[in-house]
């Protein structure tokens, strides 16, 4: 084992905490790749399906392969009949984020692998994951319209699917392999704060389930996973805006943030952004919808602009700028864009989980312990006694 050295590094930038085969970043150039594929090869030729079983597996499935693993995922569509009877208890404007990250552990009592750690064991509970985040998002969406849950549809996508779930109209080819694409870009960024709230909870040997919610828990914060929804608002409110400058220009001196902007790791365009740039082109034609195109791109320009002047060339679009306007005009409710995300990454979720629990012998610890500095008091230690009452009193004044 390597020796353990005391670093203080605050948010573990920079730090290694564990080998991985599954994804890699380099954020320089601007590259990522799952598995040694690139994502933009990913994104033009292959499906969520298909990237799914990637990551899982750490190679590109044979026809068979994918047949198989794709009619698991069929079979695996059907929800518990409890979750329907839960999801209608609960507070009808209730965040999906939340309803998401609460029906996992809901799902994990009715799965028949949870006991068992094995390997397979967690292949098959990751399958049922990836099956169910979308059905109950779903079947959620239309719980709290006032509507009934629609059963799954077996000949379709699993895209597909969830767009005829969570609408009750079947999308066109084009809508569905959009939406395939946006999985397939989202399904895995190496040590990202979801993922690594997956890892450490995996790490201390509690179930797929228990590390998966803790992951969903992280995306939904808005400097994570919730930025792609916060960056709708931000154009919907910029709709009729014109100084654009003006307004970057304030929101920066202000010091808060242009949502969709900025990366922990890229300091170049975020190669998921750039591809879904020109999805937004492609589907603001498509469906006559330009103007939140044209809106993105303005924006886009005036504060790489703006960010620049002020010395901070690394500050560019990240995924979550261009998903944005994609699922809008897509005409997914903003509340969902963040469940949608979940529902992409819970491949690489899952593929993290059954790797740090079976990779082989890894050059670190178990279970991940950081240290932190103590900056507190030290009273009952240093000669300094406990005393309740003079604390008390200590409080009080204070
Ligand atoms: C993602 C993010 C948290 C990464 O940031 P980071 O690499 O940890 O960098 P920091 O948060 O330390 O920011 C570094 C500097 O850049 C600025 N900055 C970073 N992103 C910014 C943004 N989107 N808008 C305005 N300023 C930004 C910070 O204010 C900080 O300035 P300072 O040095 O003058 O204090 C950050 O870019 C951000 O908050 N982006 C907006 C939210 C978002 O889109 N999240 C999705 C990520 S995929």
């Amino acid at each position: 084992m390597k020796q353990t050295v005391s670093v203080k590094n605050i948010g573990l930038r920079g730090v290694t905490v564990a080998d991985t085969k599954i994804s890699f970043i380099d954020g320089e150039k601007g590259i990522l790749i799952y598995r040694g594929y690139r994502i933009e090869e990913l994104a033009e030729r292959s499906t969520f399906m298909e990237t799914a079983f990637l990551l899982l597996n750490g190679y590109l499935p044979s026809t068979k392969e994918l047949d198989n693993f794709e009619n698991q995922m069929r079979k695996n569509r059907e929800l518990p009949d409890y979750i329907y009877d839960c999801l209608r208890r609960l507070p009808m404007d209730a965040d999906p984020m939340d309803m998401l990250q609460g029906a996992v552990p809901l799902l994990a009592m009715v799965d028949p692998d949870l006991h068992e750690d094995s390997r397979d064991a967690n292949f098959r509970m990751a399958q049922r994951l990836i099956a169910w985040l979308p059905a109950v998002t779903a079947a959620w969406h239309r719980i709290r319209n006032g509507r009934d849950p629609l059963p799954p549809d077996t000949t379709l996508s699993h895209a597909a699917n969830f767009l005829w779930q969570l609408t009750g109209t079947k999308p066109d080819a084009e809508m569905a392999r959009y939406l395939d694409c946006c999985l397939v870009l989202h399904a895995d960024h190496t040590f990202n704060a979801s993922t690594f709230a997956c890892r450490e909870v995996c790490s201390t040997r509690a179930h797929m389930y228990a590390a998966v919610a803790a992951g969903i828990g992280a995306l939904s914060g808005s400097l994570h996973g919730g930025a792609n929804a916060r960056v709708m608002a931000m154009l919907l409110d910029l709709e009729s805006e014109k100084d654009l400058a003006g307004w970057v220009k304030d929101h920066i001196d202000r010091g808060e943030r242009i949502m969709g902007f900025g990366h922990a790791v890229y300091k170049t365009m975020d190669p998921r952004a750039a591809y879904l740039k020109d999805m937004a082109t492609k589907l603001g034609k498509s469906k006559g919808m330009e103007k939140w195109d044209r809106l993105s791109k303005d924006l886009e320009r005036i504060a790489t602009t703006e960010f620049v002047a002020r010395g901070k060339t690394e500050i560019k679009p990240n995924v979550d700028f261009f998903s944005a306007p994609v699922y809008f005009m897509m005409g997914i409710p903003r509340d969902l864009f963040t469940p949608i995300f979940a529902i992409s990454r819970i491949a690489g979720w899952s593929s993290h989980v059954i790797e740090e629990k079976f990779a082989e012998a890894q050059d670190k610890p178990m279970l991940y312990r950081p240290q932190a500095e103590y900056v507190g008091n030290y009273c009952g230690l240093m000669g300094c006694v406990y005393d309740p009452l003079t604390a008390r009193q200590e409080q009080e004044l204070s």
